[in-house]
C-alpha cells in the first residue's frame, strides 16, 4: 500500500518511518511519503495561506498549492482514496480502518490554521476523516494515527500472524489483560490459568476477562458483542458467568446502601 501526506510540516512524520511502520516499509509492505504542500505555492513568498473572506479570527490554507500539489501526487489514473484530515470528518472506527486498508492508494491531507478553502476540498477530496471529538492544532498528528491504524492491518505488517487471528477470536470486544514474567511482581501473581499450558482454559479465561473488562468499561460495546453471536454450550457457559459476576458487582454497592439505611 501507498500512503502519501500533504502537509505543510513534513519534519512532524519521523515517527512513521521508525518501529514496526518502519520495518514494513524496510521489507516494500508499506510506501509513506510526505510531501511539502509549500514547493507548490505560486505565491510570491510560498505561503500557503491567507486571511478568510467574510472576517474573523486566524488564516485558512489557500485553494492552489493544495490543488496542484494533489493533482501532482495522484497522477493520471489514480485508484484509492483522498482523505483530508478534520473534526468535521467522520469519526474513525476501526471498520472504516478495515476499509481503508483495502485501498491501493492513500492520500491524506492535513490542514492547519482555520481550516481549508473549501474549494480545494470540493476539488481534490473524496471524504472527510476526524479521529475523534476533540480539536488539534493541525491534522498531523490525526494522520498519523489513521497511518498507523490502517497500516498495521496489512498482512505482514504485524510481524505476526497469530496477533491478528488474536484478535478475532475477541474482535469487538476490549482486549484481556496481558502478563509476562516474573510470575509474581510485588506481591502480584499471574492467573494461574495461563500458567498451565492447557489452550482450550487460556482460551477460555482470555474471553471471560475481555468480556468482563467490556462489560465495565463500554456496556453498549459488549451489549453488541453479545446480540450479534453464535455461542457453543462451554462458551454460553463462560459467558454466563461473567454476565453473572458483573450482575453481582453491579448489586452490591447497592445492597451495601440499603443494609445501611437507618430503620
Ligand atoms: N484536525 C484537527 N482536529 C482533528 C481531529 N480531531 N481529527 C482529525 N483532524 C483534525
Amino acid at each position: 500500500m501507498k500512503i502519501t501526506i500533504l502537509t505543510t510540516f513534513p519534519e512532524m512524520f519521523t515517527p512513521l518511518h521508525t518501529s514496526m511502520l518502519g520495518r514494513a516499509e524496510r521489507a516494500g509492505l508499506l510506501t509513506i511519503r510526505e510531501v511539502d504542500i509549500r514547493a507548490y505555492s505560486k505565491n510570491k513568498h510560498h505561503n500557503t495561506d491567507d486571511a478568510p473572506f467574510g472576517g474573523g479570527a486566524g488564516m485558512v490554507m489557500l485553494a492552489q498549492p493544495i490543488v496542484d500539489a494533489m493533482r501532482d501526487v495522484q497522477g493520471e489514473d489514480f485508484r484509492g482514496r483522498r482523505i483530508y484530515l478534520s473534526p468535521r470528518g467522520q469519526t474513525l472506527t476501526q471498520k472504516k480502518a478495515e476499509e481503508l486498508a483495502s485501498e491501493e492508494e492513500l492520500i491524506l491531507l492535513c490542514g492547519h490554521y482555520e481550516g481549508v478553502d473549501q474549494r480545494a476540498l470540493d476539488l481534490v477530496i473524496d471524504e472527510e476523516i476526524s479521529i475523534g471529538d476533540y480539536v488539534l492544532t493541525g491534522g498531523e498528528l490525526a494522520a498519523m494515527v489513521l497511518t498507523d491504524c490502517v497500516a498495521r492491518l496489512i498482512p505482514g505488517v504485524l510481524g505476526c500472524e497469530t496477533s491478528a487471528e488474536t484478535e478475532s477470536f475477541s474482535s469487538g470486544l476490549l482486549e484481556y489483560p496481558q502478563y509476562t514474567r516474573p510470575r509474581e511482581f510485588e506481591g502480584l501473581t499471574v492467573p494461574e490459568p495461563l500458567l498451565n499450558g492447557n489452550h482450550r482454559e487460556i482460551e477460555g479465561w482470555q474471553l471471560t476477562e475481555a468480556l468482563y473488562v467490556t462489560l465495565k468499561r463500554r456496556p453498549e460495546m459488549a451489549e453488541a458483542w453479545l446480540s450479534g453471536r453464535k455461542f457453543s454450550r462451554a462458551q454460553k457457559r463462560l459467558v454466563d458467568a461473567v454476565l453473572e459476576r458483573v450482575r453481582q458487582e453491579t448489586q452490591e454497592p447497592a445492597d451495601e446502601a440499603r443494609n445501611s439505611e437507618p430503620g
